[in-house]
């Protein structure tokens, strides 16, 4: 896209962390907004300080789960703007993580497939026939993680799991929207570059009812705190990266037309590594640290 000013994004998982980053970047740039979540408190007060700032933005309440939610998202876009040209699929939760794989229950997949995968698929079965069709310039941004969409951290095994298939998604999509001539874009956000001070630590205050675990944890939930402490541990000073900066990535992504929404040269070892590994034959890569 040339200029993002007087154009309408959705973003989805945007009253905290960073899809709240992207929407305050977004604001900056004059677009029309729409925050979407499934939180309605800090739905309501992200959206009301941007409004309070200047912006034009409104809310949607919506579960990115249900097909039906994100439909309603989409009306309550081209009501109050018209035509949406930039979608994030930001929303995302986890990790539930127990420290083996087979640990992690089946409501533990159900819940964090649901909506970091099917929330994602649902984002792109609403919005991409409708930014398809009205033929404007348009981009979509899904949020992955380079846990998972680079190099998995087993510690995060179900998590990593769910942000790999998002990374296979938007190649998928980039391919076909290219395939079919369309003026919209697509990338794959992946945060990273220190310690991400957002919500994601607590995600399970999210979590329904429905899907809550069959039986306790084994451990108890990792804080944002105890992983730092885990890896100063082992050698590794995790700087705290600015959200902002992450959001930057979006803007400039969206603008240049770039895939990989990650700045050049941060995690090339893993990358390398991960292609190494599998050209090998041998071992999966490891990387220990936080990414
Ligand atoms: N924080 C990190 O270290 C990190 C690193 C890489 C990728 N990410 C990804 O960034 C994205 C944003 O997460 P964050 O770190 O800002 O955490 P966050 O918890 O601050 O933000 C996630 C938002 O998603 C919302 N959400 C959860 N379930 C939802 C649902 N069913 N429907 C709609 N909204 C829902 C939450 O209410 C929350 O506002 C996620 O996809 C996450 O996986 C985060």
């Amino acid at each position: 896209m040339d200029s993002l000013t007087g154009r309408t994004a959705v973003v989805t998982g945007a009253a905290s962390g960073i899809g709240r980053a992207i929407t305050e970047r977004f604001a900056a740039e004059s677009m029309n907004l729409v925050l979407a979540d499934v939180e309605e408190g800090p739905l309501a007060s992200t959206t009301a300080a941007l409004v309070g700032a200047g912006a034009r933005a409104v809310a949607a309440l919506t579960d990115v789960t249900s097909v039906a939610s994100v439909q309603s998202l989409l009306e309550v876009a081209r009501t109050e703007f018209g035509n949406v040209h930039v979608l994030c699929n930001n929303a995302g939760v986890g990790p539930p993580a127990e420290q083996q794989l087979w640990l992690n229950t089946p409501n533990d997949w159900r819940w964090t497939f649901g909506v970091n995968v099917f929330g994602v698929a649902n984002g792109l079965h609403v919005f991409v026939p409708h930014m398809v069709d009205h033929g404007e310039e348009g981009h979509i941004v899904n949020t992955s993680s380079p846990d998972g969409g680079i190099v998995a951290m087993p510690s995060a095994a179900v998590y990593a799991s769910s942000k790999a298939a998002v990374v296979t998604m938007t190649e998928c999509l980039h391919h076909q929207l290219r395939e079919l001539g369309s003026r919209v874009g697509a990338s794959v956000l992946l945060p990273a570059g220190g310690l991400l001070l957002t919500g994601l630590w607590t995600a399970d205050r999210n979590r329904p009812e429905a899907l809550s675990r069959e039986r306790p944890r084994a451990r108890p939930p990792v804080t944002a705190e105890d992983f730092r402490r885990h890896l100063a541990e082992q050698g590794h000073d995790l700087p705290v990266m600015a959200l902002e900066e992450v959001a930057s990535w979006v803007v400039d992504g969206i603008l240049t037309d770039r895939f990989w929404l990650l700045p050049d040269g941060m995690l090339d070892d893993e990358v390398r590594g991960r292609a190494e590994a599998i050209i090998s034959r041998k071992e999966p890569y490891l990387h220990r640290a936080g990414i």
